[in-house]
């Protein structure tokens, strides 16, 4: 007996949709999908209950003429593959199945127009049924509507979130879509109300793209980002990264395009975590928009049902021109500090201002002690004072709290976190001497002995050769001790104990496979954090100023190594706003 059957065709659209129609907006996806691969320079997408009854999206493409709207809704069945080339393909589908996956768990209507014969119709499903097509009077492109999804896959339908949380999957799908069609205008309405219109502009280019991201991310993270350019001879990367002061606690905010196709890959998003590594604590993710081109024979799309991954034929050379890239231009931003904490900060003034109806009660000394501190005064007549407002930092004029550092630039104020600030610098000093081979050493002059409980003493001992490369020169004591003979210049009053031990567990985090290039920025961040200058040190003025100087000169040096400013800028504009001057 013949036990092996195929499958009835609407089984089958049934299993292809359970691999691409996860939720409402991948549905939605889809459709935006096809309205961008039909040429529109306008759509328009409506969202009712979430899009659990309704996603329909209206656009001004090119349309589809009566022989291939019956055509649109069977399985395999696409325009977009010519001579059976799965290389060179320039639309965003190619499978032909998204239309009847879709039939196939919702009641779907698709209007269009034929543009040649001036005339429109409308096929649709209804309860998985065929019907028979009829006239439309849609005036040009095309309008898919989809009713009702998964009310016959109740099992998904269980799987789906608020309404809310699906509006925001949707928005998310359009978001990137739209990132990378800046020449197509996007409108979303949620339960019939429009929710936001993104206006077209001509072509797609530099400038059209920066004016879309300014629509769909915000002036925060146009502000306080960089742009991204990196070109090798068959790659180019392009974009713009938030300064690791702008970052997020998922990373549901990094949108990255692989020839202008919006993907979700895990080896593109590795290889941006890679980038901030040691300028951000490990569970936060920075904000990004990254364009990746390549040649279409270099990579392949058709790995992953619903084309949100990819695979690179050569992946290390791709992670290394986005590490590189993403790491070069925030050092080549070295000082812009993320605006978005001194607009939090602004707000912060208004709101108290606001609140003040009697002056006294808040501007109380006590609080706010902004006056140079007595180190500063006790050295005035040594102290050649010369204004360096000039500088990028300006020159500094005061110390508070024993912690930070005021400093007067030609156009505002700076205030610094005179520890976050050092611990940079020092992690930065130790790594370009590692690197360099050029690193600056002190012998102590009665070496320190460090005891270690067995397994970080071993952990040490295996790796006094690496470490003397970072400057630690150490030998074993006993069996379980080590003696610290030099250590890097830049250390100063260190607790070595404490640093021996905070190394040799990172050493034992990683086992055999610990390489010291690997873990480099960590192992400089434990240094630089038990040297730095404390919070509560207080500082002479020629310090802070050479302080601000060598901030200037280090890379990265507008975070400290937990991703943390290391300082804030008000711009004399903004004082002049909170005292009502303008
Ligand atoms: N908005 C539209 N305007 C014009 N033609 C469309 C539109 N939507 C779909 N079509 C036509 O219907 C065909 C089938 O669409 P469908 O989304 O099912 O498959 P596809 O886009 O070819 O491939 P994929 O399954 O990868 O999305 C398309 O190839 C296209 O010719
Ligand atoms: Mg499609």
């Amino acid at each position: 007996m013949n036990i092996i059957k195929t499958l009835p065709e609407n089984l089958i659209n049934q299993i292809a949709a359970g691999e691409v129609i996860e939720r409402p907006s991948s549905a939605l996806k889809e459709l935006v999908e096809n309205s961008i691969d039909a040429g529109a320079t306008e759509i328009d997408i409506y969202i009712t209950d979430g899009g659990k009854t309704l996603v329909e999206v209206v656009d001004n493409g090119k349309g589809m003429t009566v022989t291939d709207l019956k055509m649109c809704l069977q399985r395999h069945a696409t325009s977009k593959i010519r001579d059976g080339d799965l290389v060179n393909i320039n639309s965003l589908g190619f499978r032909g199945e998204a239309l009847p996956s879709i039939g196939s768990i919702a009641d779907i209507s698709i209007d269009s127009h034929d543009k040649i014969k001036n005339e429109s119709w409308k096929i649709s499903i209804n309860n998985n049924i065929l019907q028979n097509i009829e006239p439309s009077i849609i005036r040009g492109g095309t309008k898919v509507t989809i009713r009702d999804l998964f009310s016959k896959v109740p099992a998904r339908l269980k799987f789906l979130k608020t309404n809310g949380t699906e509006i925001r999957y949707c928005k998310e799908v359009v978001k990137h879509l739209a990132m990378s069609h800046p020449n197509i205008s996007f409108s979303f309405h949620i339960d019939t109300k429009r929710n936001f219109y993104w206006d077209k502009s001509e072509g797609v280019n530099f400038l059209s793209t920066k004016k879309r991201l300014l629509q769909v991310m915000g002036d925060d993270f146009i502000n306080s980002s960089v742009s991204v350019e990196e070109e090798r001879s068959d790659m180019v990367l392009a974009g713009m990264v938030s300064m690791p002061t702008l970052n997020r606690n998922t990373g549901r905010e990094q949108y990255l395009f692989v020839n202008n196709r919006p993907v979700k890959d895990r080896s593109l998003i590795g290889a941006l975590r890679g980038a901030y590594k040691g300028l951000m604590e490990n569970n936060r993710f920075p904000v990004a928009v990254l364009f990746l081109e390549i040649m279409p024979s270099d990579v392949d799309i058709n790995v992953h049902p619903a084309k949100a991954e990819v695979r690179f034929k050569d992946a290390a050379r791709v992670r290394s021109l986005i590490v590189n890239g993403v790491r070069k231009a925030l050092e080549n931003a070295g000082l812009n500090t993320a605006s978005e904490i001194s607009n939090a900060l602004l707000n912060k003034m208004y709101l108290n201002s606001e609140s003040t109806s009697d002056i006294n009660n808040n501007f109380d000394l006590d609080n706010i002690q902004i006056f140079p501190s007595s180190r500063f005064e006790q050295n005035q007549q040594n102290v050649s004072f010369e204004k360096e407002t000039t500088y990028p930092l300006g020159s500094a004029i005061a110390q508070t709290h024993g912690t930070y550092i005021i400093s007067e630039t030609e156009n505002g104020i700076i205030l610094i976190d005179q520890h976050a600030a050092h611990e940079r610098i020092v992690l930065e000093k130790i790594r370009s001497g590692f690197l360099n081979n050029d690193m600056q050493k002190q012998i102590l002059l009665i070496p320190e002995i460090v005891e270690l409980p067995e397994e970080r003493f071993e952990a040490i001992i295996r790796n006094v050769t690496s470490l003397s490369k970072l400057g630690l020169i150490l030998e074993k004591f006993d069996q379980k001790a080590v003696l610290i003979r030099e250590h890097p210049a830049i250390l100063d009053k260190v607790n070595f104990s404490v640093l021996i031990n905070d190394i040799a567990d990172e050493i034992i985090q990683f086992g055999s496979e610990f390489i010291l290039s690997e873990r480099l920025d960590n192992i400089c961040g434990n240094m630089a954090c038990h040297s730095s200058i404390r919070a509560g040190r207080l500082l002479l003025n020629s310090e802070m100023n050479a302080l601000l100087r060598e901030m200037e000169n280090t890379p990265n040096s507008s975070q400290c190594n937990h991703g943390r400013p290391t300082f804030i800028k008000l711009g004399i504009k903004d004082i002049e706003k909170l005292f009502g001057r303008t």
